[in-house]
């Protein structure tokens, strides 16, 4: 587990602060997204975790041990168990895939057959066995990643740390990549951390999620609470727009798994059956895991807010009311 309290990090050379507050737990097995802009501090929290930089404040706790305690040749002995994955793959070009996988090995002395046996081995499980002896040079960015992870995973590490591993690959090879990461984690119980900027890649295959905005916590939990909330925070990365919300009435915002075209006539079937019409303030579909998810806002007055509300929890719809002030409206209330 990766627990860590109250993190606070400032560069030392200029006493910028980096990242605040930081407060998460990563229990063993997740697939854990850490998302932002850019410049939001994610590699930086990253890089926390495995020990390659460290913090002022606050505590990191690895399976219990505290990371910026430990001596080098502790940190040493505790980066071999957390394998990293990067952009640029950061392969050897003149070296063969083989070797770029053996390397690791090699430099932890392992014997020649212990070596062989798990280059073959992990190789079968990304799938690049027919590739052993070609060099990275002539091989695509789907395929250079695929034997960065089989590198990644020789030391049968329980973390497995992903820097914006498939911002440089194209939609479809990126869905076969966490695909594999997917299968890993489910074979092997392994703990993902996903740095991304892509939402894509949080709905596809991560189960929980930390939206970083200026090296602070914006929002955090389950990606499908996330997604069902839809905070402004993960708006904000999606590039939309705050929603300008009506100040009268009630913004009740629904999210449901939208399976068939039953769900599309929700609105109309709940307007004929309560003989009220209201007005649709937002809507989307986005693709969710396996499934599509919709999300909508809609506008209900004080005399019918039972109704609708009674009639959505009924229906195992989820939703919840928007706030329809804004901070600044909320402070001069106070
Ligand atoms: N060694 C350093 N010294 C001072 N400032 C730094 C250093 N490294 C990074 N920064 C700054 O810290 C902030 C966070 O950087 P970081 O690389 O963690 O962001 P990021 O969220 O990973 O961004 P990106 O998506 O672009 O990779 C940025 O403002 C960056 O300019
Ligand atoms: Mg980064």
């Amino acid at each position: 587990m990766i627990e860590i309290n109250n993190l606070k990090k400032i560069w030392e050379d200029d006493g910028s602060s980096v990242l605040e507050g930081i407060n998460l737990k990563i229990e063993d097995g997740d697939i854990y997204a850490l998302v932002g802009r850019s410049g939001a501090g994610k590699s930086t929290l990253l890089r926390c975790i495995n020990g390659l930089t460290s913090y002022q404040e606050g505590s990191l706790k690895v399976d219990g041990c505290e990371v910026k305690d430990l001596k080098e040749k502790e940190l040493r002995e505790f980066r071999r168990h957390v394998g990293m994955i990067f952009q640029q793959f950061s392969l050897l070009e003149r070296q063969t895939v083989y070797q770029n996988v053996a390397l690791p090995m090699q430099c932890w002395k392992y014997k020649k057959e212990e070596i062989d046996r798990k280059v073959r081995e992990l190789l079968e499980l990304v799938g690049m066995s027919d590739k052993m002896n070609a060099k990275p040079r002539n091989l695509s960015g789907g395929q250079k990643q695929r034997v960065a992870i089989a590198r990644a995973l020789t030391m049968d590490p329980k973390i497995l740390l992903c820097d914006e591993a498939t911002s440089a690959l194209d939609p479809k090879t990126t869905n076969s990549i966490l695909e594999l990461l997917m299968e890993i984690n489910a074979k092997t119980g392994i703990t993902v951390v996903i740095v991304t900027h892509q939402m894509e890649v949080v709905r596809k295959a991560c189960n929980k999620a930390c939206i970083l905005e200026g090296g602070r916590i914006a929002d955090e939990g389950s990606v499908r609470e996330i997604f069902i909330k839809q905070p402004q925070s993960l708006r904000r990365l999606l590039g939309e727009e705050e929603m300008k919300l009506p100040k009268t009435g009630h913004n009740i915002q629904i999210a449901h798994l939208v399976n068939g075209l039953e769900d599309g006539e929700l609105f109309g079937k709940m307007s004929r059956d309560l003989d009220y019409v209201f007005p649709i303030l937002d809507g989307k579909i986005m693709e969710y895991q396996n499934d599509h998810m919709g999300i909508f806002v809609i506008n209900v007055d004080d005399e019918h807010l039972d109704a609708v509300t009674d009639y959505l929890t009924q229906r195992d719809f989820n939703w919840h009311e928007l706030e329809n002030l804004s901070k600044e409206e909320k402070e001069g209330e106070k």
